[in-house]
């Protein structure tokens, strides 16, 4: 008698759920679903594998989207989600759902509200701060602090000359740690130097563990993810982060406090960028948040985990998808080598800012490279409201969309029947020439887009001509021009075997 009236409970609230949400079910069965979708728990049964499994099931929707005019559902049991590879439905999706979802939550306890994953009423005045900070003439005064960290790269890779295949992965992940803690900070982590820094190990295990809780529906809820013994090590990992950056926005306060810098800059929207050439972004958003008045200190915190987690990982992962591409395209990569040969002269001075606009062919190769292997491969948005998308399409309230950078980069319908080839000439200016911008879109589009998108590019550039004038990345040449690499889904898009590859030395002139 009890257990009926359980059930009866149980049906009848099942039933006033699904009434609540009838505009939701209405607008989501006009939009095709997976095949593999079940009936109770949607598609939430091939999210429960390995971040490689994870990976390929989202890759599958996006090519599911593709068939479907750009969009299909995904039920992650009664949460709603849509893939969409539509670049025209996109454009209008990332000017109006800002709003990142909920899955970002796990994020706060570490970076707080910094821009990256802040509800929209925080982001804005953020974003506002940051902006200037980010602008051209600030962005190249960081590329000698760059070029020295990509130095430091080629010394310390140089141990693996001759030695066969290795993982590179963690050598590139220091790098970008050093030149962001670098150019943010002005602090020398010196991850490069020692693997064991305390810094780079909680950082990497935290974004584990925050990637493991994402995907790890019972890690979900505070009071049971704090039962798993991992819950320690995430609070551990978070208090040496925090304490390192408290203790440099500490010296950095007392700096300011004793140079008197902060009379003579202006606080409102004309920025005298030419007068900030050489500080790092801490100074200038300590500057442009108003000094004493603006930035607390911990919302300075929050902005400068918000630049290591968004700057590191990223640039290295597109670093490592290139390095492993190079080494399967050796003739691409002989045409870099003559690129830089030309540039360099075989001589080993420095680069320079100028040099890097030279680089017209390595610069395709990174954008081809971005575009078949993006290192942010989704974008989770949240719908408030019914939002009607130029594909005839309503998105509900209260569902959330993955931006598939993935299915768009690779659609034939926009890149045509090679779409899968490795091709960097294809962005020849004489050859590119997409139906739309967001057809190509690596650093997202509209107003939540990347801010360190020419910082990136500086960065990516810079770290690869400096390895590629010395080295030879060798691999298993590719036999065919769509090139594959296995791929995992760990917070960015990385390769599963941690970008194997081999180095030869180059000789230092050619005959
Ligand atoms: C290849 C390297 C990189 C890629 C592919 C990349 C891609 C992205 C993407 C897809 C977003 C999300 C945009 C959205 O939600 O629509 C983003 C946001 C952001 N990125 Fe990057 N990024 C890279 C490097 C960097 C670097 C080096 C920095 C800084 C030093 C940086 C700073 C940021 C910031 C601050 C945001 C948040 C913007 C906002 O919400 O207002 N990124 N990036």
């Amino acid at each position: 008698m009890i257990a009926l009236l359980l059930i009866l409970v149980g049906l009848g609230w099942v039933l006033v759920f699904r009434y609540r949400r009838r505009n939701m079910y209405k607008l989501a069965a006009a939009i095709p679903t997976p095949d593999e979708t079940n009936l109770l728990v949607g598609v939430a049964h091939k999210m429960m594998g390995n971040t490689e499994e994870i990976m390929s099931s989202l890759q599958r929707y996006s090519y599911d989207s593709m068939k479907h005019n750009g969009i299909v559902t995904m039920w992650l049991f009664h949460i709603l989600y849509f893939v969409s590879s539509n670049p025209f439905d996109l454009e209008v999706i990332l000017k109006t759902c800002l709003e990142k979802d909920d899955l970002h939550r796990f994020f706060r306890p570490a970076i707080g509200y910094g821009g990256i994953f802040a509800p929209v009423s925080i982001w804005r005045r953020r974003r506002k701060i940051m902006v200037p900070a980010f602008s051209p003439k600030i962005v190249h005064s960081f590329v000698g602090i760059i070029s020295e960290q990509s130095e430091k790269l080629v010394s310390s890779l140089s141990k693996c000359v001759g030695k066969g295949m290795f993982g590179s992965w963690p050598f590139l992940s220091a790098y970008t740690l050093d030149s962001v803690c670098k150019t943010a900070m002005g602090v020398n982590i010196n991850a490069q130097a020692k693997a064991d820094s305390e810094f780079l190990k909680s950082l990497n295990r935290l974004l584990n563990v925050i990637c493991e809780r994402i995907f790890h529906v019972w890690l979900h809820p505070d009071w049971l993810f704090k039962q798993f013994p991992v819950f320690n090590e995430h609070q551990k990992c978070i208090r040496v982060l925090h304490e390192f950056i408290d203790q440099v926005i500490q010296n950095k306060r007392e700096e300011f406090q004793m140079e008197k810098i902060s009379k003579d800059l202006e606080v409102d929207t004309h920025y005298d960028l030419g007068s900030h050439k050489s500080k790092t972004f801490l100074d200038l958003l300590i500057t442009f948040s108003g000094d004493e008045k603006g930035y607390t200190n911990v919302e300075l915190r929050e902005e400068m985990l918000t630049l290591t987690v968004a700057g590191t990982d990223t640039s290295a992962v597109g670093i490592g998808f290139t390095l492993e591409l190079l080494a399967k395209y050796p003739k691409i990569q002989e045409n870099i080598f003559q690129e830089l040969y030309g540039i360099f002269d075989g001589s080993e001075r420095a680069l320079v800012k100028e040099d890097l606009e030279k680089m017209k062919y390595l610069e395709r190769v990174v954008k081809e490279s971005l575009r078949l292997f993006p290192p942010v491969p989704f974008i989770i948005r949240k719908v408030l409201e019914d939002t009607r998308l130029p594909s005839g399409n309503v998105l509900p309230a209260g569902s959330g969309i993955f931006v598939s950078i993935w299915g768009i980069h690779r659609d034939p319908k926009y890149w045509g029947p090679e779409a899968e080839h490795f091709d960097p000439d294809r962005f020849l200016p004489e050859r590119f020439n997409v139906e739309h911008p967001c057809c190509y879109m690596p650093f997202s589009s509209g107003p939540r887009n990347c801010l360190g998108y020419q910082y990136a590019m500086i960065s990516m550039k810079t770290s690869l001509s400096a390895i590629l004038r010395r080295y030879k990345v060798v691999g298993e040449p590719e036999k065919g021009p769509v090139p594959r690499i296995r791929v995992k889904l760990d917070i960015m898009m990385k390769s599963v075997d941690g970008c194997q590859v081999a180095l030869e030395r180059r000789p230092t002139k050619l005959c």
